[in-house]
């Protein structure tokens, strides 16, 4: 039985909301296994809009078993209010269809402040983070002193817990010049919401471990995108999390035999969000028209996209950090009408050519793209469903991009409805 990994292949904001839904149909558990409620996941199932940040895409389909798994990193108020939101729009949410890991760590309000005030601080660099939490959250569970989900069912434990948090986030905020938080504030925090997350608490590893032998299809769902990720992205420009694939394996406590296909979702352009480089950044007219065009506004913090042509060279290193299979490319309709488009070969770097992009931060700064330029189409590739319906030259772009990173395109999508898509190959058929 054929298990999917779904991954963004560029710097998150691909439009995995579709594809994962049509995936999530398909299977009978989807698990989210890194990330937090940075994630913007938007479904439109029969005309009505679901906005996900926290709950994996399975949770709006009746039947399906929803985790989020130890790899994320969980705010329980976040959670509280997702599952509240979803509850008004007619989506059951109980224990029936919904787990989560023991061992997930908990991002605090504290967590929140500090991501806030080192955006808002002048000294250090800006990332441009979505200011909730994610990146501290995730370094106090390396740090080794998180609150887990577990420790909110050991009320004889967590004081001691909540007090060795504060020893290291006391001296972080008196250094900042803020005032210190008092263990009483935290655990009432704490205690307050524990109520409404509890109830889904479980081993999800062991879960999952029996839905494998059963035979059950899993779909892991990745949030943001394999350039953001900690060790493989635009260092230090990242979230605080593994987006490669390899990480739906850690982060839901199955091997990576679990996985049979990884699907990368790339769009037909390139977009990121926050600071950080982008060599094929267009902040012209071509730019604008691509960003109102496909719309492209941040569905968690409502900021404006940057946007640009594809990169190639970028596409073909996450293909392989990854071990992506297939990649469903979305957004095509954004292209319609250009008299010509370009494509990133490769790159100069001090008047060399590279074939890919440097680790280090100064190098990547400094990139300069080197474009392969095709021609445009006329006619519109908006809700086409099979490649006759798309005009030759832009099937000739999808050709070339495939050649060009070196993977199949296993899907292309032409709009938000989950018709409108050209399948050359279903990842759960392998
Ligand atoms: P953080 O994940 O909030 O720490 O933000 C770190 C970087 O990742 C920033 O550049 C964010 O804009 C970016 N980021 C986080 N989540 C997403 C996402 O879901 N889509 C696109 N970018 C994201």
């Amino acid at each position: 039985m054929a298990n999917v990994v779904v991954v963004g292949a560029q710097w998150g904001d691909e439009g995995k909301g579709k594809l994962v839904d049509w995936l999530s149909e398909q299977a009978d558990v989807v698990v989210r296994f890194q990330g937090g409620h940075n994630a913007g996941h938007t479904l439109v199932i029969d005309g009505e809009v679901y906005k996900l940040s926290l709950l994996p895409s399975g949770i709006v389909r009746p039947g399906k078993l929803s985790v989020i798994g130890n790899g994320v990193v969980l705010d329980p108020y976040a959670l509280a209010s997702e599952v509240d939101r979803l509850k008004t729009q007619g989506v059951e949410v109980s224990r029936d269809n919904l787990r989560i890991a023991d061992n997930c760590s908990l991002i605090l309000s504290l967590h929140r402040d500090l991501d806030a005030m080192r955006e808002d601080s002048n000294s250090g660099t800006k990332i441009g983070t979505t200011r909730r939490g994610i990146g501290p959250a995730y370094e106090d569970k390396v740090g080794r002193r998180a609150i887990r989900l577990m420790d909110l069912a050991d009320p004889a434990e967590l004081p001691s817990k909540v007090e060795r948090l504060l020893t290291h986030h006391n001296a972080l905020r008196r250094g900042l010049g803020q005032d210190e938080i008092s263990a009483r504030v935290v655990l009432e925090e704490i205690t307050t919401i524990a109520p409404k997350v509890l109830p889904y608490m479980d081993v999800t590893w062991r879960l999952l471990d029996q839905e494998r032998r059963a035979g059950k299809r899993i779909l892991f769902e990745g949030a943001q995108g394999a350039l953001l990720d900690v060790e493989h992205g635009t260092y230090p420009y990242v979230t605080s999390s593994h987006t490669v694939s390899g990480q739906a394996a850690a982060g839901s406590g199955l091997g990576p035999n679990a996985i049979n296909y990884v699907l990368g979702i790339a769009k037909a352009y390139t977009t990121r969000v926050g600071g950080g480089p982008f060599p094929t950044e267009l902040d012209d007219e071509i730019g604008h028209r691509i960003g109102d065009r496909g719309r492209e506004f941040g569905t968690v913090t409502g900021r404006r996209r940057r946007c640009g042509w594809l990169d190639a060279v970028l596409l073909r290193q996450t293909v392989s950090t990854s071990g992506i299979d297939g990649i469903a490319l979305t957004k095509l309709d954004v292209l319609d009408g250009f008299e010509e488009i370009r494509v990133c070969i490769g790159y100069k770097l001090d008047g060399r050519e590279i074939d890919h992009m440097p680790a280090s931060e100064s190098a990547q700064a400094r990139l300069e793209p080197i474009y392969e330029t095709m021609p445009g189409w006329s006619d519109s590739t908006a809700k086409a469903r099979s490649w006759t319906q798309l005009p030759g030259e832009a099937v000739k772009y999808v050709r070339r991009v495939e050649e060009l990173i070196g993977c199949p395109i296993a899907l292309v999508s032409t709009s938000p409805e989950r018709q409108d898509t050209i399948l050359v190959r279903n990842p759960f058929e392998g």
